[in-house]
């Protein structure tokens, strides 16, 4: 049998094709409960990169027949020891090297670019105690849960890489939110948050907040608990911003913004966002939420996240489930969200690696 890895060519639609269906089976085996992903996303980073980032595509062909893929995205503004890796094999391919293939393609690639570190993420069980944020090294069997098979852990630790982060994965089920309780948590935490004002968008951010935006999206990845993650915080400017908007309008994703803004100064302080894909009506991500260090303490974080509920809602009338990750140390942000009705259903690892 012939392995090969090579570059996808992105004007090659049956091998798209194929990596898609990869994604897609991957994903309804390991996360049952999400839609399956979003195609015009999935391909996106071939015709729309994000600002900053250089995504390389690999396929790997077992006599001819595609049979998994890599994909890892290098960082040419900061964190240029680091790229992100993900790589799936086709179910029925698997434990016959082609993800040793794969990572030892996008290794080389990698070395090349004269990056130090990679770091994937791979899905896992809900751990038995969803706040235990201690990463577990498999003990070279692939971890179960529910029935379902995770080789993720058992494969990066196989390739070398040392687990860094625990994360959680949290549900709100919309169809039973309690509005009466989510509008006392709103009131609660508005009268908490006397002197700041809150600003609400949907798709572009108003452009008077766009560096205030890029300074807090610029902490977000060091703000939160990183476990053993080695990353670096990002810079963000306001025209990065903008070409981030434009890559996600590009990618069909609708998003929605509650910020809110400090009286006094006028700088807008605290932000959070709930996206949702082109492909779905039913299922959003909350994403971002971040209040600057210096105006921590006056529940911005539950008012920004509570409102935008409310907004979200009212422009997505079918909504019935939202999901967040949090690291299992981010114990403020866990709080925020169980307050608001978000339970534990998943987990997932990160796994950093030095090539
Ligand atoms: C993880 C994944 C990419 C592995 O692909 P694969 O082609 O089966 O991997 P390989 O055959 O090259 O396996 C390499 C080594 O990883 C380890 N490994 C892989 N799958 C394993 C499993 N189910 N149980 C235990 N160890 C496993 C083994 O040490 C294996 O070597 P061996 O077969 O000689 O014992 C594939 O299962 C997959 O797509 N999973 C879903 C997505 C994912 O988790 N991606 C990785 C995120 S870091």
């Amino acid at each position: 049998m012939a392995l090969d890895v090579a570059t996808i060519d992105r004007t090659d639609q049956p091998t798209l094709d194929a990596a898609y269906r990869i994604a897609a089976t991957v994903e309804a085996m390991e996360s049952p409960d999400l839609p399956p992903p979003c195609r015009r996303r999935f391909e996106a980073p071939l015709w729309h990169p994000m600002p900053g980032i250089d995504t390389r595509w690999s396929v790997a062909r077992l006599d001819g027949v595609p049979v998994g893929w890599v994909r890892v995205n290098l960082h040419l503004l900061d964190n240029t020891d680091n790229a992100n890796i993900e790589l799936a094999v086709d179910p029925a391919y698997r434990r016959r090297g082609v993800g040793r293939a794969l990572f030892a393609h996008a290794r080389l690639l990698l070395r090349r670019a004269g990056c130090k570190r990679v770091v994937g993420a791979a899905v896992t069980a809900l751990p038995d105690d969803p706040c235990d944020a201690t990463p577990a090294w498999p003990d070279g069997h692939a971890s179960a849960g529910a029935g379902r098979e995770f080789p993720g852990g058992a494969f990066a630790a196989a390739l070398g890489a040392r687990p860094v982060l625990v994360e959680v994965r949290r549900r709100l089920d919309v169809t039973a939110l309690d509005r009466t309780r989510l509008a006392a948590l709103r009131a609660g935490a508005r009268s908490a948050a006397a002197g700041y004002r809150t600003v609400r968008w949907h798709g572009h951010p108003p452009s008077e907040h766009l560096t205030d935006l890029a300074h807090l999206e610029g902490r977000l990845m060091t703000d939160a608990p990183l476990g053993d993650l080695e990353w670096e915080p990002e810079r963000m400017d306001a025209e990065r911003m903008q070409g981030m908007e434009q890559a996600l309008d590009a990618r069909g994703v609708r998003r929605y913004s509650v910020a809110a803004v400090h009286g006094a100064s006028g700088r807008l302080v605290a932000w959070s966002v709930l996206s949702l894909a082109a492909n779905t009506t039913r299922h959003a991500w909350q994403q971002i939420t971040i209040v600057d260090p210096a105006h921590r303490g006056h529940r911005l974080g539950l008012l920004c996240k509570a409102e935008n509920l409310e907004h979200t809602l009212a422009y997505e009338p079918e909504l019935s489930v939202v999901d967040t990750y949090n690291a299992a140390l981010n114990t403020h942000m866990i709080a925020i969200n169980e307050q608001l009705g978000f339970r534990p259903v998943a987990g997932a690892t990160e796994w950093q690696a030095t090539i």
